[in-house]
């Protein structure tokens, strides 16, 4: 028999690539903090749910081979105790190989009192990126519109709502009548909810949760057109990452409102306040991970189930440069001789 030659594998080519090293790397962070938290559901302790969820967060990204910086993270480093804004994590090898320089951005639960009151669509989830990747965003509110690949430039964030509906009903071949639209439940809406019901487009109000409802406007199929209105910055960034990821379209402008914030910005180098965003300038990382759970049942993961194997989660995890859309479904099993597999 003819003797094949075999490649030879790269002993250091760790760290050359943030996307192929790192993003099965980030779904066992995803995961193990959906797990915690996945504990707490319906106990009415969104506080306890968040806690779990970043303890475990942060105790699994010590185990990922990376220099890692949070970027946005759970708050400033003296209001929070772990994952704050610039803390260090991320593991070394023994044999000094080098490993990636990433820029994260997490939101350890996203939907604390989606958990906590046991409701559809709390996740645990992070993006991270070459350094400089991710804008360092203020906790503060932004305006969004988010859609989906077909309505690429058909939207305007300062263009009345009925435009808007008008151009995102022409790009995707349907009347207004058929579009749904997310919307967070607020008092802060009351008119862009009056002004889409004006135009006849049917409303899905959430209580929570405008990040996951971004990634589902940006995947066909899932019954969502589009995400309007104001919500958190960082799940702003977070979500921007996702929708490059999956060649979606995103407006936002930050809502400064407070003195405070005129500061943090000046600090953070953003002379004009009013700027609109892309997803491009929120998230303009050349290679980008994303990385989601589902804690409870969504449009796009179910949520963790216990049973008495082990536990199951179901997982997206997506990278922009090398064009992956993985859903993943994992059965953590509980370790005992006689453990069994179910399909399903
Ligand atoms: P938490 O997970 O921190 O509870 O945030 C959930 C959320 O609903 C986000 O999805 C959204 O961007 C933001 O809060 C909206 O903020 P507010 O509740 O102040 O309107």
């Amino acid at each position: 028999m003819a003797s094949q030659t075999r490649p030879e594998a790269k002993a250091k080519s760790f760290g050359q690539n943030i996307e192929t090293d790192l993003a099965l790397e980030f779904l066992r962070v995803v995961e193990n903090a959906a797990i915690s938290s996945a504990r707490t559901m319906g106990q009415g302790d969104r506080k306890l749910a968040d806690q779990v969820a970043t303890e475990a967060m942060r105790t699994t990204m010590d185990t990922v081979p990376m220099q890692g910086t949070i970027v946005i993270g759970e708050g400033e480093r003296d209001e929070a105790p772990m994952l704050y804004i610039g803390e260090k994590v991320g593991a070394s090898f023994p044999d000094g190989t080098e490993v990636p320089v990433v820029d994260i951005a997490v939101d350890p639960l996203e939907g604390t009192n989606l958990c906590a009151t046991g409701s559809p669509g709390a996740i645990t989830v992070l993006a991270a990126s070459e350094h400089g990747g991710l804008l360092n965003a203020p906790d503060c509110y932004m305006e969004k519109i988010v859609v989906g690949p077909s309505c690429k430039g058909a939207v305007e964030l300062d263009a009345p709502v009925a435009d808007n509906l008008k151009n995102i009903a022409r790009s995707l071949e349907r009347n207004v009548e058929d579009l749904v639209i997310i919307v967070l439940e607020r008092p802060r809406h009351e008119k862009l909810i009056s002004d889409i019901r004006k135009a006849g487009a049917r409303i899905k109000l959430i209580t929570d949760g405008d990040l996951s409802a971004g990634i589902a406007a940006a995947v066909i199929g899932t019954g969502v057109h589009a995400v309007m209105g104001s919500g958190g910055a960082p799940e702003g960034v977070i979500t921007a990452a996702a929708i490059r990821c999956l060649n979606g379209y995103m407006l936002g402008r930050l809502v400064i409102n407070k003195p405070e914030l005129d500061e943090r910005i000046a600090r953070m180098g953003i002379r004009d306040k009013n700027k609109i965003y892309t997803a491009e300038d929120l998230a303009p990382g050349k290679q980008l991970i994303f990385a989601a759970t589902g804690v409870t049942e969504g449009a796009l993961m179910r949520g963790v189930r216990f049973f008495g194997e082990g536990t199951r989660t179901s997982s997206v995890i997506m990278t922009k440069n090398t064009g992956k859309v993985r859903f993943i479904e994992s059965i953590h099993l509980q370790k005992k001789p006689d453990v069994k597999v179910r399909f399903a």
